[in-house]
C-alpha cells in the first residue's frame, strides 16, 4: 500500500492544522521588522510540519477532543524547529534550507542567531501560557538536550573515529529529542501521564530513523529534490552513519579516503564517496538500521488505543522510512 500524506496521515487533523498554522504566523510576528521578515523567510518556505502534526494526532489519539491548547502544544514545536534549523544552518554553514537560500546567506550570521533565540525565546513565552508546570519543565530540560546533541555532533566533527553510539546519543539529542516533545508534550498536556512513555518512544524511535533517512539523502539526493544541498555533511567532516558504515565496510584505498575525508571535511572527493557509499554495502546497512528503528517505533505505538489517529501515526512512521525529501 502506497501511503498518500494528505488522505492517510493529514485528514484526521486537517482542521486542527489550520488552526495551528495560523498560530504560527502570530506567534512569530515582532515589533522589531527585522525580527519579523527573517522569521516569516523560513517559515513560509513551507517544511513538511511533521513535528507539530504529530503533536497533534497524538493529543487526539490520547482521547482528546478539544485542541485548542494541542494546536498551541504544535505551533510551539514548529517554532523550536525553526529556530533549530536557522542556527545548524549557521553551524553547518548551510545556504540552502526548504527551496530558499537559508536566514545566514541572505542576511548574515550575527542575525540569524539572534532571531533563532528569539524564536525560542518566544516559543517559550507562549509554553508558559498553556500554564503546566510538568509540561514547561519537560520542555526546558528536553531543549538543554538538543542544544547537547549539537555540542556532541561539533566535538565529532572532523572525527574518523566516532563510532555508532556515539552517532546515536547525537542523533537522539539534535532530532529525536524535540519529536519526543511533541508526542509526550501532548500526552502531558492532555492528562493520559501513562500514554507518555509510548508515545515518547515511538517518536524517539521514529526521530532516529528519520535522521538517518536525512544522512543517507545527504549522499543520494539532490537539491531540487530535498531543497537543501547535498554533500554538505561531508563538507563539515561530519561521522554520520553512511560514512561510520562506509568505514566498517571497506579496507585499503577506500577506508583511507573515507577517514581522509572526515579529517578534513571539504567535497573535493564527494563523487568518489558517494561511490563507495553506494558500493561497498554502508548504504544498505544504513536503510536496516532505519528499518529497525522504524518497527521500534511502530511497536511503541501498539501500547495505545486503537484510533484513526494511532493509525495515521503509524502511517507516517512508514512514510517517512520512504520519504525522498
Ligand atoms: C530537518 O527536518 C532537520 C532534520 C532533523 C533532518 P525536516 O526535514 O523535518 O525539515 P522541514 O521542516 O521539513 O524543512
Ligand atoms: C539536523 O541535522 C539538524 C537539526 C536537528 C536542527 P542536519 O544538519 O543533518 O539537518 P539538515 O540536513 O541541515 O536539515
Ligand atoms: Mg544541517
Ligand atoms: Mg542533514
Amino acid at each position: 500500500m502506497t501511503i498518500d500524506f494528505k488522505q492517510d496521515i493529514l485528514s484526521p487533523v486537517a482542521t486542527d492544522f489550520a488552526a495551528m498554522d495560523k498560530l504560527i504566523n502570530e506567534g512569530i510576528s515582532s515589533k522589531v521588522a527585522l525580527v519579523m521578515s527573517v522569521s516569516k523567510h523560513v517559515v513560509e518556505a513551507g517544511g513538511k510540519r511533521m513535528r507539530p502534526i504529530m503533536c497533534l494526532l497524538a493529543a487526539r489519539a490520547c482521547g482528546e477532543t478539544d485542541l485548542t491548547k494541542a494546536q498551541k502544544l504544535a505551533a510551539i514545536i514548529e517554532m523550536l524547529h525553526t529556530a533549530t534549523l536557522v542556527h545548524d544552518d549557521v553551524v553547518d554553514e548551510s545556504g540552502l534550507r526548504r527551496g530558499r537560500p537559508t536566514a545566514n546567506a541572505t542576511w548574515n550570521n550575527q542575525t540569524a542567531v539572534l532571531v533563532g533565540d528569539f524564536l525560542i525565546s518566544r516559543a517559550f513565552d507562549l509554553l508558559v501560557d498553556l500554564d503546566n508546570m510538568v509540561l514547561l519543565k519537560d520542555f526546558s530540560t528536553g531543549t538543554c538536550e538538543i542544544a547537547e546533541g549539537e555540542v556532541l555532533q561539533l566535538q565529532a566533527q572532523h572525527q574518523p573515529d566516532t563510532d555508532e553510539e556515539t552517532y546515536l546519543s547525537i542523533i537522539h539529542g539534535k532530532t529525536s529529542r524535540l519529536f519526543e516533545l511533541a508526542t509526550e508534550g501532548a500526552a502531558i498536556l492532555t492528562g493520559k501521564p501513562e500514554f507518555r512513555k509510548p508515545l515518547r518512544d515511538y517518536a524517539g524511535h521514529f526521530g532516529n530513523a528519520f535522521q538517518i533517512i536525512d544522512d543517507i539523502l545527504d549522499y543520494t539526493s539532490d537539491a531540487d529534490t530535498l531543497g537543501k544541498n547535498i554533500g554538505d555533511d561531508l563538507m563539515e567532516g561530519k561521522p554520520t552513519l553512511p560514512l561510520i558504515a562506509a568505514l566498517q565496510h571497506t579496507t585499503g584505498e577506500d577506508h583511507a579516503i573515507i577517514r581522509r575525508s572526515i579529517t578534513t571535511g571539504g567535497t573535493t572527493e564527494l563523487d568518489r564517496v558517494i561511490h563507495i557509499v553506494k558500493t561497498s554495502g554502508a548504504l544498505d546497512y544504513c536503510h536496516k538500521r532505519a528499518i529497525e528503528e522504524t518497527e521500534a517505533a511502530l511497536e511503541a505505538l501498539e501500547q495505545l488505543p486503537e484510533s484513526p489517529y494511532r493509525q495515521a501515526l503509524f502511517n507516517l512512521a512508514q512514510l517517512a522510512l520512504h520519504r525522498i525529501q
